[in-house]
């Protein structure tokens, strides 16, 4: 019987139309984003899944899926799978680890320069046609923050963390980091958490939303960082308390924020980030390049078709089920 994979969204790159000739595929043509009853009702009849961060994939829509064999998302982070179900099935899950890298360091530095220049404010004011002459440049006018020279503090030295370290050195920036478990990189100094808070005028946040990381920097952790820091987040938006953040940016604790991940997405029109000028704001685009996101997709469609072929995914979060007695076959 030929294998039926359901795709979540149209996908760019060149693997998906080869994928194509092995099974028969389905692809949810939109518009917007796939409601989570059409996913069920798809999975359903499929063995296979190529989804997206958007989509959930939980117990809920495993038990809805009785022929599911494997699911590939389009992402490194898998926050959105229930990894331990899929698991405890014998189902392999997929994921893009590696190709957005780089890209995902460029969003996370673009963001901490134009949070440390207000670049967002500045583009505002232009814009709404108030540079006027009694708003015109003055020594204090649209005054920011030095990142050539800076303490950065990474949290999280995986390969986006090390990619963030590489950009650093370049602005001659001291650079510090916490990683759960230590690593050594040439460059960075590796404390404890509340130290790189501590001591660090710019923060980054490359760590995987877990269990253990979620709102990882609580109230706590964000009243230890350095009066006047600036806070990037390009991971997941449940690893950092967003009121306490925002707390700390309206009452001038910390300079300013560059958010491209929220604890509910898209966004809630009452998140209280939205309201304050010194945060600048991004719609979850850290690997968003189109060079990237077909490296993304290829990867994805690599994972599927080596299940469909019974073989190892390239890249699978939970290579136990391939031990005897774990993956179950497609078909
Ligand atoms: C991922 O792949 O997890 C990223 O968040 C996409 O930008």
């Amino acid at each position: 019987m030929t294998a039926r994979v359901f795709v979540t969204h149209q996908l760019p790159g060149e693997r998906i139309h080869e994928l194509a000739r092995f099974c028969d595929l389905n692809v949810w043509m939109g518009p917007g984003l796939l409601p989570a009853a059409t996913l069920r009702a798809e999975a359903a009849a499929c063995q296979g899944l190529i989804c997206l961060l958007t989509d959930r994939i939980d117990r809920q829509l495993l038990d809805a899926a009785p022929g599911l064999r494997f699911v590939s998302s389009m992402s490194v982070g898998v926050d959105h799978v229930d990894v331990a179900a899929l698991t405890a099935r014998g189902i392999p899950l997929g994921h893009t680890p590696g190709v957005l890298v780089d890209t995902t360091a460029d969003t996370a530095f673009a963001l901490l320069m134009a949070a440390a220049r207000r670049l967002g404010e500045a583009d505002r004011f232009v814009r709404q046609g108030k540079w006027a002459a009694d708003t015109a440049w003055a020594p204090d006018f649209f005054t920011g923050k030095d990142v050539g020279g800076a303490t950065l503090g990474i949290v999280g030295l995986g390969a986006i963390g090390q990619a963030m370290a590489r950009r650093a050195a370049g602005f001659g920036m001291r650079v510090l980091a916490w990683n759960r478990t230590p690593r050594a990189v040439p460059g960075v100094e590796l404390l404890s958490l509340d130290e790189v808070l501590a001591h660090s005028d710019f923060v980054s946040v490359h760590v995987a939303l877990t269990e253990q990381t979620r709102q990882l920097l609580d109230a706590r952790r964000i009243a230890l960082m350095k009066p006047g820091a600036v806070l990037v987040n390009t991971a997941r938006g449940g690893i950092v308390d967003e009121c306490a953040l925002a707390a700390a940016l309206a009452d001038g604790h910390l300079f300013a924020a560059g958010i491209d991940v929220y604890e509910q997405e898209p966004v809630a029109a009452d998140n209280p980030l939205l309201g304050l000028p010194n945060v600048v704001l991004a719609p979850h685009i850290g690997s968003a390049t189109l060079h990237t996101r077909a490296l993304m997709a290829d990867m994805a469609a690599d994972n599927a078709l080596a299940a469909l072929r019974g073989a190892p995914m390239p890249c699978c979060v939970n290579p136990s089920v391939y031990a005897p007695g774990g993956a179950r076959e497609p078909g």
